[in-house]
């Protein structure tokens, strides 16, 4: 097989695309869809300060590597955990990262600010580990954007996430999360971040190259936590469906965005939006209700959190 453009022989098929290219050709035309992404779909305006949120895998390192690249600065922001021979490992990757893209990464210590780690936590406030890291993350990343001057949260998700996101709650018809999912989620005046995802249209496979190519080194495992998950099931079924029809996932969340763009709004969804915003009485963060979930858990299950920021340049 050969390079679709050099001619020399190719490291990569992409059958969804009919192509096949070399690394170099590869890394060209990858980091040229994801900046075509950020430019059709506004992801990125001048002035905006975005923050990468990493978790040392594959897709927030390569993502990271290549905002930069583009020429978007990027700092980034990794919640730790706690995961005994896991989190140590994504932060030294973070770390280096960090180092060779001459960025500061903020890194909030769960294990040290809670004394004890995420399965240790969620136990403590009755949830399963992912539900307590779900929580966490999204309310420390939305602060960090706020308390320190960002205003655009980056994030890693990818084709893969969010087919199998998409396909799940189709499968479940879960209407409330059904028309939630999108590229960018505007931001909240003055309160919540803009989040946004390059790598919508991206696949888990052409991340994993991207990051081989660059010669990126990121963590191999998946979060311990994350074994028998459903949405894994998902991926596995739809990698099924991709190997018959190349090009079926990009089909499903291309059809989505279209979707949701010309889909009139509902009575739930202006229902949602005239819903007052009100703001947490003890950390002043947006909340629907008096306290926010945050607070509000570890208030019940007598915690206590300082929000502190360990920073790595
Ligand atoms: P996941 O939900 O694990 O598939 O992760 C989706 C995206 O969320 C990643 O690509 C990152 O951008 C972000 N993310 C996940 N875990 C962390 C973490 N521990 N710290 C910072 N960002 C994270
Ligand atoms: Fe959240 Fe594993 S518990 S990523
Ligand atoms: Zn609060």
């Amino acid at each position: 097989m050969k390079c679709r453009v050099c001619g020399q022989p190719a490291s990569i098929n992409l059958r969804s695309y009919k192509t096949a290219l070399c690394d170099s050709d590869f890394i060209a035309f990858f980091e040229k869809r994801v900046a075509t992404t950020i430019k059709k779909y506004r992801l990125i305006a001048e002035g905006d300060v975005p923050i990468v949120a990493v978790s040392g895998g594959k897709d927030s390192l390569s993502l990271w590597h290549l905002m930069n690249k583009l020429g978007i600065p990027c700092d980034g922001i990794y919640i730790d955990l706690g995961i005994e021979g896991y989190s140590d490992k994504s932060l030294d990757k973070i770390k280096k990262v960090a180092e060779t893209l001459k960025r500061k990464v903020y890194v909030f210590p769960i294990g040290s600010v809670f004394d004890r780690g995420i399965d240790g936590l969620a136990k403590a406030i009755r949830r399963v580990p992912c539900s307590a890291c779900g929580m966490i993350k999204r309310y420390m990343m939305n602060r960090i954007c706020m308390d320190k001057g960002y205003n655009v949260l980056v994030t890693g998700h990818n084709l893969d996430d969010e087919a199998s996101a998409l396909f799940g709650n189709i499968l479940y018809w879960k209407k409330e999360y059904l028309w939630k999912k999108d590229i960018a989620l505007e931001a909240k005046e003055g309160h919540l971040s803009r989040k946004v995802k390059p790598f919508f249209l991206c696949s888990e496979r052409e991340a994993a190259a991207y990051a081989i190519m660059s010669g990126i080194d990121y963590v191999y495992e998946e979060c311990p936590f994350s074994m028998g998950a459903k949405s894994l099931t998902y991926k596995g079924m739809l990698n099924k469906l991709e190997e018959k029809s190349p090009g079926t996932k990009l089909m499903f969340l291309k059809g989505y965005l279209r979707a949701l763009k010309e889909r009139t709004k509902n009575e739930i969804d202006l229902q949602e939006e005239t819903r007052e915003t009100k703001y947490c009485v003890n950390c002043g963060y947006p909340s629907y209700t008096e306290k926010c979930t945050f607070c509000w858990t570890l208030e019940k299950f007598g915690l206590h959190c300082n929000i502190i920021f360990d920073e790595y340049c």
